[in-house]
């Protein structure tokens, strides 16, 4: 008999909500704050996984955007994707679409080009020497204004061949899709798919906002969607992806416990839910720890995970031939398992 976590770790996983800035380990972090001189306000890795503690979104966000302070050269951006990268390796996630949030960067004068040469340049190795295939995904700072996100989208447009979509990340609170429109019609314009974080703190109202107004393909998040049951028959009819991210839910309070959490709930009403790990060195787990807990606590069946690996090929942007392989051994290894 294989254990839960065996079977977790052997289903071939597809990852479609992950902030590579979230991937930032405290080692690494440490590692990279030494080899670039910056100064740290914690002394050590212990003291800094001590600051862990969140009560909302917010006070995550100002960690993690002091915690990228130490990428400061191409290298360590592609040292940054690369330790993930690996990590897709071990926990069997063969396919990944990775935010990045340039401005994070660009506002502390790292140019651009920097940040997505050092990603892209682990994208490569991942593809080449791991078997991981990736995509990449712009995210636009929601709390900085429209034009800072026009200025990154025009930067964005060298690099079309690179990224395939923008998103929408950052504060939710205060900070509606209206807000970003303009920017995202431009953006659809040019041929960038478009997705956006919605209902993660912030009412239904912003999900159904970012279908409607953003024209997004698939929504990050989008957990408040549990309270509005127009919206969830619309998830269901149109087959909008949810990449919803159970440990950061739980970690940022979003739900008071797993067990509360509406994954299942939005399942059974036929919403395409997937689950993903969001910002992993934060939350404490990637993939497999993401899958383990929800399937504990919301007693999710051998069915239940093998069709949630299903829903993130369907979600995912790759080619349908490269969705026929993924689905094939998915079956193959459910058959063989469950
Ligand atoms: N940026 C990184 N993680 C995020 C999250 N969970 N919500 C909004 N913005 C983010
Ligand atoms: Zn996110």
């Amino acid at each position: 008999m294989t254990t839960l976590a065996d079977f977790i770790q052997g289903l071939p996983k597809v990852e479609l909500h992950l902030h590579i800035e979230g991937t930032l380990e405290p080692e690494l972090l440490f590692k990279l704050a030494e080899r670039n001189g910056v100064t740290l306000k914690y002394d050590s890795v212990e003291a800094l996984k001590q600051a862990y503690k969140f009560s909302n979104l917010q006070e995550f966000l100002d960690l993690y955007y002091d915690g990228a302070k130490v990428l400061l050269h191409e290298q360590d951006f592609y040292d940054l994707t690369w330790a993930y990268l690996e990590k897709c390796k071990v926990q069997n996630v063969v396919h990944t679409e990775i935010f990045f949030d340039p401005q994070t960067h660009t506002d502390r004068g790292i140019l651009f080009a920097t940040v997505i040469n050092g990603i892209n340049r682990a994208v490569q190795d991942g593809r080449e020497k791991l078997e991981v295939s990736s995509k990449l995904i712009l995210c636009f700072l929601r709390h900085l204004d429209e034009t800072s996100a026009f200025e990154t989208l025009e930067e964005a447009l060298d690099y079309k061949d690179l990224i395939v979509g923008v998103g929408l990340d950052s504060s939710e609170k205060g900070n509606p899709p209206s807000k970003f429109e303009r920017v995202f019609a431009k953006a659809r314009e040019e041929g960038f798919l478009t997705v956006a974080h919605a209902g993660e703190e912030g009412p239904a109202a912003n999900v159904k906002d970012s279908i409607d107004l953003l024209k997004v393909f698939r929504i990050d998040h989008g957990i408040t969607s549990i309270y509005d049951d127009l919206l969830i028959a619309e998830l269901a009819q149109k087959q909008i992806p949810l990449t919803v991210c159970p440990l950061s839910n739980l970690e940022l309070k979003a739900v008071d416990d797993l067990k509360n959490h509406p994954l299942k709930k939005l399942m059974d009403h036929g919403v395409l839910v997937t689950i993903n790990s969001d910002d992993p060195a934060y939350f404490g787990g990637y993939m497999n720890e993401n899958f383990e807990a929800s399937a504990r606590a919301l007693k999710l069946s051998k069915g239940d995970l093998c069709q949630l690996a299903r829903n993130s090929v369907v979600a995912s942007l790759l080619s349908e031939q490269e969705k026929e392989r993924h689905f094939h051994a998915i079956e193959q290894y459910c058959r063989e398992n469950t």
